[in-house]
């Protein structure tokens, strides 16, 4: 498919932060098997080279988008809706999956981990919400997903970040606040916090992970899989969820139960 032309009605166009590992690549699979046209990024050329090749034929069909970029950085925001205008002139949903922790501790993280994990998991999804309104407001029905974490909820001692679990409760209160500011626009706005997805993000940490699962899963210790969290994320982009706004929905196994 040639940049400017026009998607298939069914098709939407989405935008997936963070769609090279983990939740975001079972995103990506989701809304590609959902017949959707899909634009991520990551900030490893790796990943997003392994990503482009595992979907060729999509990437050959215009299908697949995947840059190489940082969405804390404005330049790379802009230059991604720069291409979401050029291709599509509109954006359907738009996902801010993209996450890092980057410490563990309360007293032990320092000023720069607070920072960078602020800068990704709340700034960048505030600022490419900003970004992409203009697009969104072009689509028929607009939506906005935010990756959230049942780590936002409660400071359950399981979840060793802290400045983890503040953005995410930053990130649950900017998705009501910006379910409340684009409402009348028409664009939707909700969460998802899942429990323990096995990822990336782990790495280094499986026995807290297995640790964290086995004492708060309630739901039979159950690991949340990406394909659970996707098919939260395909609901809440669904026009059977067109009156849900301003709701973060947990696919937890129960780990914010108590
Ligand atoms: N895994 C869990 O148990 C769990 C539970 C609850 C919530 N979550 C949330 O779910 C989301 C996805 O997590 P995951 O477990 O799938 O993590 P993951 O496997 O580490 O994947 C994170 C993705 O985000 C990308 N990314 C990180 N920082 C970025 C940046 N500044 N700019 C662009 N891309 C960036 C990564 O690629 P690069 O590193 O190459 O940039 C990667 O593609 C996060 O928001 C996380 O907080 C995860």
């Amino acid at each position: 498919m040639t940049a400017h032309e026009t998607p298939a009605s069914s098709e939407r166009i989405i935008c997936i932060s963070g769609g090279t590992s983990g939740i975001g690549a079972g995103l990506v699979a989701a809304f590609l098997d959902a017949g959707d046209r899909v634009y991520t990024c990551g900030r490893s050329p790796k990943t997003v080279a392994a990503l482009n090749a595992h979907w060729s034929d999509a990437v050959a069909a215009g299908r697949l988008v995947a840059l190489i970029g940082d969405v804390t950085e404005a330049a790379f925001r802009q230059q991604l809706t720069a291409r979401l205008a050029q291709d599509a002139g509109r954006l359907d949903v738009l996902v801010n999956n993209a996450g890092v922790i980057c410490g563990s501790g309360t007293l032990e993280e320092s000023c720069q981990q607070w920072r960078e994990t602020l800068e990704t998991n709340l700034i960048a999804p505030f600022a490419l919400t900003q970004v992409c309104a203009p697009l969104l407001d072009q689509a028929a029905a607009p939506v906005v997903i935010n990756l959230s974490s049942a780590c936002g909820q409660h400071p359950f001692t399981t979840c060793t970040s802290t400045s983890y679990s503040v953005a995410k409760a930053g990130l649950d209160m900017l998705t009501r606040r910006l379910a409340l500011a684009l409402g009348p626009r028409g664009i939707r706005v909700n969460g998802v916090a899942p429990g323990v997805v096995e990822s990336a993000m782990w790495r280094g940490a499986e026995a807290i992970m297995h640790t964290t699962v086995a004492q708060r899963h309630v739901l039979g210790q159950q690991v949340v899989t990406a394909a659970d969290v996707a098919a939260a994320v395909l609901f809440l982009a669904s026009p059977q969820a067109r009156l849900v706004t301003g709701t973060t929905l947990n696919v937890d196994a129960g780990y914010t139960l108590g």
